[in-house]
C-alpha cells in the first residue's frame, strides 16, 4: 500500500478532543503496519480565524489540495458567532467542501444493535437500522446566487438565498446513490419539495431520467416533509436516500438520533477523483468542549470511512468498525449512549478501548 498523506483539522470545540482519538487508532493501524499513512495537521474554523483572521487559511486549502484525505474534528462555537458569515468557523467547513469539489456526502446511520436502548425510539422501530443518505455537498441553496441582505427603501431589511440546481449537478449526485444503492437493495428514495419548488421539481425529474441508465433501481421520491415524518415512522422502509444539500443537512441530523446519539455517526465527503474529507456529522458542542466526555466515535467510524473509501484499506476499516462494536459490548458509554447497567467512561477512555479492541 503506497504511503498516503492525511491532512488532520481538529477545528474547534470537541474536536480536538475527538480528533485526537480518532489518530490514536490510525497510529496504531499505523504502528502495525496494516496502513502506511503520514499525518500532517491544519488549522480551520474558529481556530484558524483566531490564528490567521481567516476559517480557511489559503495554507490549510492548498495541504488539503495535496492530500489523498482530510480528516476533520468539528467547527464553530458562541465565540465566533458575533463575526460576520465571509468570517464564520463555518464558511472555513463550507470552503474545504467547495474548494475541493466534495460534492457527495455520504452520511450511513447505522444502529448498532448494542445502542437499540439508547435511541429515543422504540427499539423495534430501528433495530436492524441501515440507512444511507446520500447529500448533494456543494450546491442548491448552501452556494447559490445572490445571497445577502439588503436594505430597501423604506429602510426594512430583506434577507435573500438562492436554491439552485443545474441538471449536471443532480445527475452526478443521483449517480452516486444509484452506484451506492446497487452494492445494497437496490432501492433509492430521492427527496425534494418538487410540489412547490421549481427548482426541485427538476431535480425529481433529472433524478428519473438518470435512474433509466439503472434498470434495476427502484426509484421513488417523496416530499421532505414527508420523508421527515417517515423517518421517524418507519425508517426502515429506507435503503438509500439522495437529496439536496439543504435536506440533506435536516434529515441527516434527522436519521442520527434514531441510532441513539448524533456522536455515533460519521461522513464521507468526495470528489469526482475519490479525494474525500470526513468528520462526524454533529457539530463542535461547545456546551461539553474541553471536559472528556465528548462521543470520539463517530469521528473514529469516520476513520473507517477513509480508509475504504480513498485509501483502498478495505480490511483495516473493518477491523476499527469490529472494534467499535467489541468496545460497545463492553458497555463502555460516553453520555450521549448512556444507558441502565452501561459504565460511563470518558473520551480518551473510549479511544483507548477502541485501539486495544482492534
Ligand atoms: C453538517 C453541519 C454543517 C452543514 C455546518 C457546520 C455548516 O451542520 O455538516 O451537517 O450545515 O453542512
Ligand atoms: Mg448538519
Amino acid at each position: 500500500m503506497p504511503l498516503s498523506k492525511i491532512l488532520v483539522l481538529a477545528g474547534d470545540g470537541i474536536g480536538p478532543e475527538i480528533v485526537a482519538e480518532a489518530v490514536k487508532v490510525l497510529n496504531a493501524l499505523r504502528a502495525e503496519g496494516a496502513i502506511d499513512v503520514a499525518l500532517e495537521e491544519g488549522l480551520v474554523g474558529g481556530a484558524a480565524y483566531d490564528a490567521a483572521g481567516d476559517p480557511l487559511p489559503e495554507e490549510t486549502l492548498e495541504a488539503a489540495r495535496v492530500a489523498d484525505a482530510i480528516l476533520l474534528g468539528a467547527v464553530g462555537g458562541p465565540k465566533w458567532e458575533p463575526l460576520p458569515i465571509s468570517k464564520r468557523p463555518e464558511k472555513g467547513l463550507l470552503g474545504l467542501r467547495a474548494g475541493l469539489g466534495l460534492f457527495a456526502n455520504l452520511r450511513p446511520a447505522i444502529l448498532y444493535p448494542q445502542l437499540a436502548d439508547a435511541s429515543t425510539l422504540k427499539p423495534e422501530v430501528v433495530s436492524g437500522l441501515d440507512i444511507m443518505i446520500v447529500r448533494e455537498l456543494t450546491g442548491g441553496i448552501y452556494f447559490g446566487q445572490p445571497r445577502g441582505v439588503e436594505t430597501l427603501p423604506t429602510g426594512e431589511r430583506r434577507g435573500f438565498n438562492t436554491l439552485v440546481y443545474t441538471e449536471s449537478e443532480v445527475e452526478r449526485i443521483c449517480r452516486v446513490a444509484f452506484e451506492i444503492a446497487m452494492k445494497r437493495s437496490r432501492r433509492v428514495c430521492s427527496v425534494d419539495k418538487a410540489n412547490v419548488l421549481e427548482c426541485t421539481e427538476l431535480w425529481r425529474e433529472v433524478a428519473t431520467r438518470t435512474a433509466r441508465d439503472y434498470p434495476e433501481i427502484e426509484l421513488s421520491h417523496l416530499y421532505v416533509d414527508n420523508a421527515a415524518m417517515q423517518l421517524v415512522r418507519a425508517p426502515k422502509q429506507f435503503d438509500v436516500m439522495v437529496t439536496t444539500n439543504m435536506f440533506g443537512d435536516i434529515l441527516s441530523d434527522c436519521a442520527a438520533m434514531l441510532t441513539g446519539s448524533i456522536g455515533m455517526l460519521p461522513s464521507a465527503s468526495l470528489n469526482a477523483s475519490g479525494q474525500g474529507m470526513y468528520e462526524p456529522i454533529h457539530g463542535s458542542a461547545p456546551d461539553i468542549a474541553g471536559r472528556g466526555v465528548a462521543n470520539p466515535l463517530a469521528t473514529i467510524l469516520s476513520v473507517a470511512m477513509m480508509l475504504r473509501y480513498s485509501l483502498g484499506a478495505p480490511a483495516a476499516a473493518d477491523r476499527i468498525e469490529g472494534a467499535v462494536s467489541k468496545v460497545l459490548d463492553q458497555g463502555l458509554r460516553t453520555a450521549d449512549i448512556l444507558s441502565a447497567g452501561m459504565s460511563e467512561v470518558g473520551t480518551g477512555e473510549i479511544g483507548d478501548a477502541v485501539v486495544a479492541a482492534l
